[in-house]
């Protein structure tokens, strides 16, 4: 049978048996080891590793959202890949810093329009509720009604995690879109899973450099606002946001906030298609980061739709950014495995 090696980013190593018909996950779960996952059919990414020797078959059935390149670049999703010999897998994460996700019941306290495609949802969790989360993290909301399960991203601080803040993209109709719009919200439960994800700020003093497109403003907000509250206030950070257009810029006066309360912190915002007022940057959010803002320590965030994603993982890779320095969370659109 062939054995699997897991390689965590501190260097911690686990070794299993895993049967050639069974998936990575599943084979390290009734090994006992826990790892980062969510919809366990190729979708979501969350589990996304990387294949360092051997090889993994996909499951045939499975419509996985990994492109070609990804592929041949080593990536597997261990939902959906068995070993076919002795393999080792890389995860970018530590085992310890997993927060074992629950069920929870969410008040909804507050929906106000940020801009007219953007609106902030708040939540409440019951006083006895013990959630914990790390910037940067996700839940996934089930849409009341329809049963659907979206995932949003924390936009608030992790130290009040019992009223967590959700910024959430309006669709011409998505379900959760058509539910935000109902006017009728506060008061009314939702049911939430989480935390999910190992998209989360990492310890330590290296510069960071945050590159959002969107609602992917949302889960750096959540860490700016741990590393405004900490000790690594003085954090040298360039923070790139973009949008598509006037209607969908939102959070500039929360941001500006933020750079008051982080002295390091460099703003930049950039607009594909501006209306004449605009006289920031017209163009896409990779065209903030330059070479020269990039240092041998680096730490890059990434986090939007999946195009944007894929050309800031490139420019930053162009200025020589090791793959392992960069973190990534993929606003995949909901049944893009099953499309
Ligand atoms: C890990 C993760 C974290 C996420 N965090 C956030 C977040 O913090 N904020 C946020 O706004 N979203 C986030 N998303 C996306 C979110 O989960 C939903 O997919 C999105 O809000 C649409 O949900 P909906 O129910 O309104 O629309 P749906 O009912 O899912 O979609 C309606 C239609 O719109 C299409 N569609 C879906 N998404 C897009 C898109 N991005 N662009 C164009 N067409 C699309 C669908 O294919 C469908 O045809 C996240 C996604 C993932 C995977
Ligand atoms: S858990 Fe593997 S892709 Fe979602």
């Amino acid at each position: 049978m062939p054995q699997v090696t897991l390689i965590f980013s501190d260097g911690e190593r686990k070794r299993f048996d895993a049967p050639s018909d069974k998936p990575i996950l599943a084979a390290a779960k009734s090994a006992g080891i826990a790892l980062a996952s969510d919809c366990e059919i190729g979708d979501c990414q969350t589990c996304k590793a990387h294949l360092k020797s051997g090889s993994v078959e996909f499951d045939e059935l499975a419509f996985i959202t990994l492109d070609d390149d990804e592929i041949e670049g080593g990536a597997v999703l261990t939902c959906v890949s068995m070993a076919q010999e002795d393999v080792e897998i890389e995860l970018p994460y530590v085992r310890g810093h997993l927060i074992p996700e629950k069920k929870y019941t969410m008040k909804i306290t507050a929906v106000e329009a940020l801009s007219p495609t953007t609106a902030r949802l708040r939540g409440e969790l019951p006083r006895n509720a013990i959630f914990a989360f790390h910037p940067g993290q996700y839940v996934n909301i089930q849409v009341p009604g329809s049963g659907a399960l979206r995932s949003y991203s924390m936009a608030s601080n992790p130290a009040q995690p019992n009223n967590p803040e959700f910024h959430i993209r309006l669709l011409p109709d998505g379900q959760m879109s058509n539910f935000m719009r109902r006017g009728d919200l506060v008061g009314t439960s939702v049911e939430i899973v989480g935390p999910k994800g190992v998209f989360y700020l990492r310890e330590g003093d290296d510069p960071v450099i945050m590159i959002a497109g969107g609602t992917g403003l949302a889960p750096m907000v959540s860490m700016l606002q741990a590393l405004a509250a900490g000790v690594r206030n003085a954090l040298p950070i360039l923070l790139c946001f973009g949008v598509n257009r006037p209607d969908d810029l939102y959070g500039v006066e929360q941001l500006e906030t933020l750079r008051r309360q982080l002295p390091h912190l460099d703003l930049r915002i950039a607009m594909v298609e501006p209306d004449g007022t605009w006289t920031g940057h017209k163009g896409f959010v990779t065209d903030l980061v330059t070479e020269k803002d990039i240092t041998a320590a680096s730490r890059v965030y990434l986090c939007g739709p999946p195009p944007m994603i894929a050309a800031a993982r490139q420019r930053v890779a162009g200025f020589g950014v090791p793959e392992t320095a960069i973190f990534a969370e993929e606003f995949i659109p909901s049944g893009t495995a099953t499309a």
